[in-house]
């Protein structure tokens, strides 16, 4: 997914992560942008470590990504249009079409949208239907990443877990 973003957008100005969690990857994010990440979660775990990694320019945001108040202070803190979005917030059907409908319009012509967890078989304790809305999701070009047995040697769990879906706005 990074080589993909960074081979399409460059430089890469900013991003949010809907669904930041420990914020490990809106850390990595802030090193590749050069502006504003924004990672957004209602329930984050602990971001020390994140923060400690991240650069300045990362903010934590602790909120409903579904709410459109949190879209508005998130824009705020940006300041422009969004080069990257990545949604890994509420996996149910009905929250991510929410978080695009709502984020996908703040994303800049050409910038990126991308979505977590579109491998129909991926296992995760809470119900996934990522699988189900992404083939909705339209854009000038789209790339898919589903993990392999190949791929199992390095991210562990494989096949059946994760898998990534981005489009091009
Ligand atoms: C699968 S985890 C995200 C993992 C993270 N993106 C990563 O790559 O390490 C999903 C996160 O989404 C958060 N979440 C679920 N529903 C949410 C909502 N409506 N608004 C904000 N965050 C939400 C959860 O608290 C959880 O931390």
């Amino acid at each position: 997914m990074i080589k993909v973003v960074v081979d399409t957008i460059s430089p890469v100005r900013n991003a949010v992560e809907l669904g930041a969690y420990s914020g490990a990857f809106s850390a990595l994010l802030s090193h590749l942008c050069t502006g504003v990440v924004v990672g957004v979660d209602n329930a984050p775990q602990d971001l020390t470590a994140a923060t400690r990694l991240a650069t300045s320019r990362l903010k934590f945001c602790t909120a409903n990504s579904s709410s459109p108040g949190t879209a508005t202070y998130v824009m705020e803190l940006i300041g422009e249009p969004l080069d990257f979005l990545f949604i890994d917030a509420g996996h149910r059907y009905d929250e991510v079409k929410s978080d695009y409908d709502l984020w996908s319009k703040l994303v800049r012509p050409g910038g990126l949208i991308a979505f977590h967890d579109i491998d129909p078989n991926h296992v995760q304790w809470s119900p996934c239907d990522v699988h189900k809305f992404w083939p909705e999701v339209k854009g000038k070009r789209r790339w898919e990443f589903i993990a392999t047995e190949e791929h199992a040697a390095y991210i562990g769990p494989a096949p059946g877990y994760g898998g990534i879906g981005i489009v091009e706005v």
